[in-house]
């Protein structure tokens, strides 16, 4: 199977002393929905900066698919545009297509996240859930084949949360799309293929979102004082 998102021994650091990656080495299959987990401080949110290339790592290599989308935690940190539209839009400004060829382009990939009847929205007047919906259009109409996203339902209720969490799962198996998705809540690894977590730089362990799961789920019952 070949790789969507490749990370070959990433190391990264501000201060030499401290390392916030350690030879982190992950794979993540084409057309699969992977998950990221780890306490606050354990280095995801540098590990996706480092596959945006907003970070350069101090030793290893990232490879990902082009284009790539990216959506962060905060809705209102990624929209630029008045409206709906004209930020989907606002994606596609360097590609030099016809006013027709935008039309469509926009309209198929908010068609695509449920959210065409809200083409001449505001931005200031969508939920935070389709705020985020708004910023994974953008993605898919810029035909993205890779998707970031750094915990995308942070802000949003449990509702909001869960379509979210649908919503992405169904853009990657119908556009075949490759997504790793950064998150602390553990309800949302029943809609991934895979699960990596990191602890204080350092990926302990890989594999099956339930059996993560219900490692974590024990793991949050021992209270940290108890634990070694
Ligand atoms: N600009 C910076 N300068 C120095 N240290 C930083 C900087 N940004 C992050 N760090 C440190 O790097 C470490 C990893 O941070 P990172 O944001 O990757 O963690 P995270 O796993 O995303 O945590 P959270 O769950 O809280 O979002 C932390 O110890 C953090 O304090
Ligand atoms: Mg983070």
């Amino acid at each position: 199977m070949s790789a969507g998102i490749l990370v070959d021994r990433v190391s990264f650091s501000w201060d030499r002393q401290l390392p916030v990656l350690r030879q982190c080495s992950l794979e993540v299959p084409q057309g699969q929905f992977w998950m990221l987990l780890g306490a606050n401080g354990s280095g995801k949110s540098t590990l996706l900066k480092i596959l945006t290339g907003l970070l350069v790592p101090d030793e290893g290599t990232v490879t990902l698919a082009h284009p790539f989308g990216f959506v962060f935690q905060n809705p209102d940190h990624q929209l630029v545009m008045p409206t709906v539209g004209a930020d989907v839009a606002f994606g596609l400004a360097h590609e030099n297509l016809t006013y027709a060829q935008t039309r469509d382009r926009v309209g198929e990939a908010l068609r695509a996240v449920n959210l065409e009847h809200l083409i001449r929205r505001p931005i200031y007047a969508l939920s935070g859930g389709q705020k985020q919906r708004v910023a994974l259009a953008g993605a898919i109409a810029r035909n993205a084949s890779v998707l970031l996203l750094d915990e995308p339902t942070a802000l949003l209720d449990g509702d909001s949360q869960l379509e979210l969490v649908q919503a992405v799962q169904a853009l990657v198996k119908r556009h075949a799309l490759t997504a790793l998705w950064v998150t602390h809540r553990l309800n949302e690894l029943d809609y991934a293929d895979g699960c990596f977590l990191l602890e204080r730089g350092s990926l302990v362990d890989q594999g099956e979102p339930q059996r993560l799961k219900r490692a974590l789920q024990a793991q949050i019952a021992v209270p940290w004082e108890k634990r070694t």
